[in-house]
């Protein structure tokens, strides 16, 4: 009797644990917050929240503001998507991924014999697809938007004119990339990668290029003497830009993937991005599973949530491409008697090699040259943004005349079928390059509702790992009871079905954790273990406060009031 009475007391301690949210740790406001790869370009989008703006004109501040201070990955030059969620409920998703030239041909990056020619899908003119994010920006505010452009832009305007301080981090990019620059632009280049950390950098072009935007709309960038620069500088440089591609460029609207796990309900990003199906797939594979019983990155854990992100990806790299060129069978992948199936041949006792999924060998890099940021408003309407140059500056080429760098995002498609892009993904005919198509993406901005109120909007940088970082960070709330903050700094491990190799960060998995995997028939990555994902993140407290999760991997900030 008295057993059974202290396993009914273990019994509803657990079930309060689960339901009592985690204390926060990353900080809280009362109201607002946006939380991006930069404490100027958050400080940028929550004044914006303050003046009275909503989530999407911060939104479009934050944007931009991210092109200032993090050229990195912040971007004129590229493109990315928006999830959002209204005060009321409504939800919808904004493509403004880039897209390939009308001159693109699906062998462009192939040579005589067949074979993917090096680096031209990823470095300089050659790599340029048209970019979205203007139209991205102008799309936002033109349906959701409050205030006017050039109230928004002004201090965007604002801050590039005055300059921005040079961390460490940026510092060490600088260094790291600095030959690569400089390559691509045959030597020489206005972007100033010599700077140190503290020194503060001015950019007075970037700042032109933004005012002749704020004052003419997406013309300014799409049309007339700015599109002519572009085209003309991309062009010369042996790449397919054209003031034409550029005219025709639009941001789509979409319908973003929604599935239930248990009683949340997740919105995410739907097609030309994988990133929604495949997180959908994940957690519909974890579903029958107490995974919270197995514990954080336990074995059980690592080796169910392995298992699911091998068959996701697998199906990712087979079937998806950009929905308005290919047929995506979504009633199938996203079905409960086809999951169950994918699933059928798990076990605890041993890995499912992937060459029983499917095969071959390739290389994972580190990279986190995307950037995610999230915002809340006072109302409670949330955006959830990704956006990207691709790699790191992208294709590094800088347009000194406009101030900004030009993505690499042809690298995304599948230049050959069977063949691995810079992220070792492998990708298929439904990704393969044709005019004006998207590429396949895997950013992820999603947003969580609890209970049919809205929880946690979060999303990351990281090629290939952003799905299962995303993945990750809401088991790591969900399940594992971790505030925002600690689900966000938690050590993460990634698995992308090829190459068959499961990686681990540096911190936080011991080696006889990895033993006792690779006892199961696991292929632990060895070697230098890179980041996987730099996830910013919001999560809603009782009474609507917020808990900010920036990233401790980068420079990130959560800023609000
Ligand atoms: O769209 C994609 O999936 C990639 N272009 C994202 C690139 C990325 O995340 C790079 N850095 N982390």
């Amino acid at each position: 009797m008295k057993n059974y009475f202290l396993l009914a007391l273990a019994l509803l301690l657990l079930v309060n644990c689960k339901n009592q949210s985690a204390s926060p740790t990353g900080l809280v406001t009362e109201k607002a917050m946006v939380v991006s790869a930069r404490e100027e370009a958050s400080r940028v989008g929550s004044e914006i929240l303050k003046k009275g703006g909503n989530a999407f004109d911060a939104m479009i501040a934050t944007e931009m503001a991210l092109a200032v201070t993090y050229p990195f990955a912040g971007n004129l030059g590229g493109g990315g998507f928006m999830v959002y969620r209204k005060s009321n409920g409504d939800v919808g998703a904004l493509d403004y991924r880039e897209k390939a030239p009308i001159s693109a041909k699906k062998n462009m990056y192939l040579d005589s014999t067949g074979s993917v020619i090096p680096a031209m899908s990823t470095s300089g003119a050659t790599s340029v697809a048209v970019p979205g994010t203007i139209a991205g920006i102008f799309e936002v505010h033109r349906i959701l938007g409050s205030l006017p452009m050039e109230e928004i832009l002004a201090p965007v305007i604002a801050l590039a004119e005055k300059g921005v301080v040079v961390t460490e981090k940026q510092a060490q990019r600088f260094l790291d990339y600095r030959e690569d620059i400089l390559k691509a632009n045959n030597g020489f280049t206005s972007f100033p990668i010599t700077c140190k950390a503290g020194d503060t950098i001015q950019y007075p072009t970037l700042a032109n290029t933004l005012r002749k935007i704020s004052k003419e709309g997406r013309k300014g960038f799409y049309e007339g003497k700015t599109a002519k620069i572009l085209s003309d500088f991309i062009l010369e440089k042996g790449g397919y830009v054209s003031m034409e591609d550029l005219s025709r460029y639009e941001a789509k609207w979409r319908q973003p993937i929604i599935f239930d796990y248990k009683d949340l309900r997740i919105i995410s990003m739907c097609p030309p991005s994988s990133g929604g199906v495949t997180l959908d797939q994940i957690f519909k594979m974890i579903a029958p599973y107490d995974i919270a019983k197995f514990g954080h990155n336990s074995e059980m854990t690592i080796q169910l949530f392995t298992e699911a992100a091998r068959r996701a990806y697998a199906d990712r790299n087979y079937f998806l491409g950009d929905p308005d060129f290919v047929d995506i069978p979504l009633d199938v992948l996203l079905s409960d008697a086809y999951i169950r199936d994918r699933m059928a041949n798990f076990t605890f006792d041993h890995a499912t090699p992937s060459s029983e999924v499917e095969h071959g060998t390739i290389e994972i890099v580190e990279s986190m040259e995307t950037t995610h940021y999230s915002i809340v408003d006072e109302m409670g309407n949330a955006v959830s943004v990704t956006t990207t140059l691709n790699g790191a500056y992208g294709s590094k080429l800088y347009c000194d005349e406009l101030g900004f760098f030009l993505n690499n995002e042809m690298d995304d498609f599948s230049a050959k079928p069977g063949i691995p892009n810079m992220f070792g993904l492998v990708g298929a005919v439904a990704n393969s390059i044709a005019p004006e198509k998207r590429m396949l993406s895997s950013m992820t901005p999603t947003i969580v509702e609890k209970n049919g109120k809205l929880w946690l909007v979060v999303g990351t940088p990281g090629g290939s790992t952003i799905i299962t970082a995303v993945a990750q960070t809401i088991l790591n709330v969900y399940e594992f009871n971790l505030s925002m903050q600690q689900a966000v700094d938690a050590p993460r491990f990634h698995h992308q079905w090829l190459p068959d190799v499961l990686v681990f960060e540096q911190e936080g998995f011991s080696n006889e954790l990895k033993e006792a995997l690779k006892l199961k028939g696991y292929i632990i990555s060895e070697g230098r273990t890179p980041i996987i994902g730099k996830v910013d993140a919001i999560r809603v407290l009782p009474y609507g406060r917020l808990e900010g999760g920036a990233d401790k991997r980068g420079d990130d900030t959560a800023v609000g009031f």
